[in-house]
């Protein structure tokens, strides 16, 4: 039997994007099995808890028409073990622009050396998603600007509602 082709598509997706979104939805057609991964960084100030995260992911995802080919899942430590361990093949990441670009190839580089087996794919971001990232879209949305459309319906209303609670107990 021939093993199915599994890509993770790791990220801190706080909060997920209509960018992620994109990006999950043209992984599963290329592999058989997409294996979106939250990095559990206990270091890094989240505004939405992994639990939480995890729950927003698998509610979206639920709904694509590809879900039966994705997963959702946290991980810790090196990406490259968890990886191995879920004897993945590739590692899909989104590249915006040439920044991204730079962010990426030594990320890359160094997961090879760790990982030969698994290779990186990085995708290109469509092009209405490619101003959209986590922290611009938490920014836009605290000083009351519109992310209408590029944040998924379900995510934008609680993503509204964290930052208003956090303004509030800002002031
Ligand atoms: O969405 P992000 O925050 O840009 O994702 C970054 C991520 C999670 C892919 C990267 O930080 C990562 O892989 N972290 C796990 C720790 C690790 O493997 N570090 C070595 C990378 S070469």
């Amino acid at each position: 039997m021939v093993s199915p082709r599994i890509a993770i598509f790791p990220g801190s997706f706080d909060p997920l994007t209509n960018g992620h979104v994109d990006l999950i939805r043209r992984s599963t057609h290329l592999f058989d099995r997409v294996v979106v991964a939250v990095l559990v960084n206990p270091e890094k100030r989240s505004l939405f808890s992994v639990d939480e995260r995890l729950t927003q992911i698998r509610e979206v995802c639920q709904l694509l028409p590809e879900s039966a080919q994705i997963e959702v899942d946290a991980f810790e430590g090196l990406l490259m073990h968890y990886a191995l361990k879920r004897e993945a093949c590739a590692v899909v990441r989104g590249l915006r622009s040439g920044v991204d670009f730079e962010y990426e190839r030594p990320m890359a580089t160094m997961n090879a050396h760790l990982a030969p087996t698994v290779e990186t794919v990085c995708l290109l971001a469509d092009a209405r998603y490619a101003h959209v990232s986590s922290r611009l879209i938490k920014e836009v949305a605290s000083l009351g600007g519109s992310i209408d459309g590029l944040v998924p319906t379900s995510i934008c209303e609680r993503l509204l509602a964290r930052v208003r609670a956090e303004t509030a107990t800002r002031s």
